[in-house]
């Protein structure tokens, strides 16, 4: 792993405008190399004012080099108020000029859960430039942060959790709402990334940001602390309320 940095803001507008500035640094540098740049977006509802942000302040970015994927998503339709894509559309998509084929959504239908993970696998597998280890490697990752200590849709006790050979599994829901069933990337998949952030804001992540960044957990009772990008860089930014608990 390249480098774990935690990066502490004083509340969630400033979190969303740093968040923005490193998500436009990281395409504008891939961007000066020419080549597609591989983002996964997160779901939950975090990420809506870094899109905002983002639309906010970097509109023209390169995005006909910008290819979009989602990190986990709720088995609805995208119209449904609970879906990721859904948020991702009405925060971002709709705002920048992105082209309708630079667009990968996980599917929702059309299916068992368990074919449109396989689905979405394949088009991981035939999209994304793979690394040393022949696994599809991101240029970002996204990701929240649950009180349960979930990322993605990554529960603790599901068996999604040790998943090392599969891309992208479904899984029932964890403990925390909404109660419906997901498709998430696994971590080979997340710890493949050249960047990986997550953003957290709130009293309410405080004492999980403590249990993983303080006391070192890295276990499946909080699958987050198992993101360990192999060859990337590892960002937590956090507003001060999640980082209350910290040293
Ligand atoms: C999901 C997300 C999930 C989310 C965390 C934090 O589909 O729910 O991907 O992992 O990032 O639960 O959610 P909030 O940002 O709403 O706190």
């Amino acid at each position: 792993m390249n480098k774990t940095e935690i990066r502490v803001y004083e509340n969630m507008a400033s979190l969303a405008s740093a968040a923005a500035d490193t998500f436009a640094e990281i395409i504008s540098c891939k961007a000066a190399s020419g080549q597609s740049i591989n983002i996964a977006l997160s779901g939950g509802k975090t990420p809506a004012a870094i899109h905002e942000s983002i639309v906010m302040r970097y509109p023209d970015l390169p995005w006909s080099n910008v290819r979009i994927f989602m990190g986990d998503e709720r088995i609805v339709p995208y119209s449904d108020k609970d879906s990721n894509y859904g948020m991702a559309i009405r925060t971002l998509i709709d705002h920048v000029d992105i082209p309708s084929g630079n667009l990968f959504p996980m599917p929702t239908s059309g299916g068992s859960d368990d074919d449109l993970a396989r689905d979405y696998a394949s088009t991981l597998e035939h999209t994304v430039p793979k690394n040393a280890d022949g696994i599809p490697s991101f240029d970002l990752v996204l990701l929240g942060l649950g009180e349960d200590g979930h990322t993605a849709s990554l529960f603790p006790g599901k068996p999604s959790v040790e998943e090392q050979q599969r891309l992208c599994i479904s899984t029932t829901p964890g403990t925390l709402p909404p109660p419906i069933n997901r498709l998430s990337f696994t971590f080979p998949v997340i710890n493949a990334a050249r960047n990986v952030v997550f953003v957290a804001s709130g009293e309410a992540k405080a004492n999980v940001l403590a249990t993983i960044l303080k006391s070192g957990v890295a276990s499946v009772s909080h699958p987050a602390s198992l993101v360990l990008p192999k060859d990337g860089n590892l960002i937590w930014m956090l507003d001060k309320a999640a980082a209350s608990k910290l040293d």
